[in-house]
């Protein structure tokens, strides 16, 4: 049976609606996961959870130890994973509270280790990194949306920026012209790990604030925190719905 979990981003450091059956602590050859993962019970479908910042939210972007996360979800015997983050949105469609189902990611982080092939290796490893993100999972998430009416862009390029700082308008306007549509912290190295360890890995994005220079207003926290809550009720109907049709 194929073991599905959620990484919880910002926002989402605990699943509501989770019925907990069990809490593992798994130590790892990579060290340590963000946090305890949950196995639980969500709308009758057995997963697990792991918030990847942390409980409480604690560890920045570029301070997660994303070797460990991955490696303790594929020792947990996990073959998908749905990954839940808050991004920012930089082309038109991408606005606040909207979740975008990415299809595709630039890479503009520096210094993470971003590889479990680098020591030790009989072979060097190249994975196909062609499609970032799974096929067959993207398209589970956007039949569920459809099928239940739920707003969702099922497209789009996520620039993954190093942080923890937001951008520069001129950044901004570079990701653009490079093609992206969505700037967020975490999708690198998560998606590249999960496929060197032939996991399955989607993102399920969610816009909370324009990105820089989109709009004259400074990014707030306030402002991040507001889209949030509101967008992360969306995010869990969406869950809900996927959970649905899968059983
Ligand atoms: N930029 C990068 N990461 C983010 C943003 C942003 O504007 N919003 C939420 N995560």
């Amino acid at each position: 049976m194929t073991k599905l979990a959620i990484i919880g981003g910002s926002g989402l450091t605990q699943l509501d609606g989770l019925e907990i059956i069990d809490e593992i602590n798994p130590d790892t050859q990579w060290g340590k996961p963000s946090a305890a993962i949950i196995v639980g019970k969500f709308n009758n479908n057995e997963i697990l959870f792991l918030p990847r910042h942390g409980n409480p939210h604690t560890i920045p972007p570029h301070k997660i130890n994303y070797r460990a996360n991955i490696q303790a979800l594929k020792d947990a015997d996990v073959s998908e994973i749905i990954a839940v983050n808050a991004v920012g949105g930089i082309t038109q469609e991408m606005t606040p509270c909207r979740i975008v189902i990415p299809d595709q990611l630039i890479d503009f982080t520096h210094g993470r280790i971003d590889t479990f092939y680098e020591d030790n290796l009989k072979e060097v490893v190249h994975i196909d990194f062609t499609s970032p993100y799974s096929e067959s999972l993207r398209q589970q998430l956007i039949n569920a949306a459809n099928i239940n009416n739920i707003d969702i862009y099922p497209t789009g390029t996520y620039a993954v920026t190093q942080g923890p700082r937001l951008e520069t308008a001129a950044e901004i306007i570079k990701y653009e012209k490079d093609g992206c549509d969505i700037v967020g912290m975490t999708s690198m190295p998560e998606a590249s790990l999960a496929r060197e360890l032939e996991m399955k890995y989607v993102c399920c994005s969610l816009v909370v604030n324009w990105a820089a220079g989109k709009t004259d207003e400074i990014i707030t926290m306030d402002i991040i925190e507001n889209n949030l809550k509101e967008g992360m009720g969306k995010v869990m109907t969406l869950l809900s719905a996927l959970f649905h049709e899968r059983q």
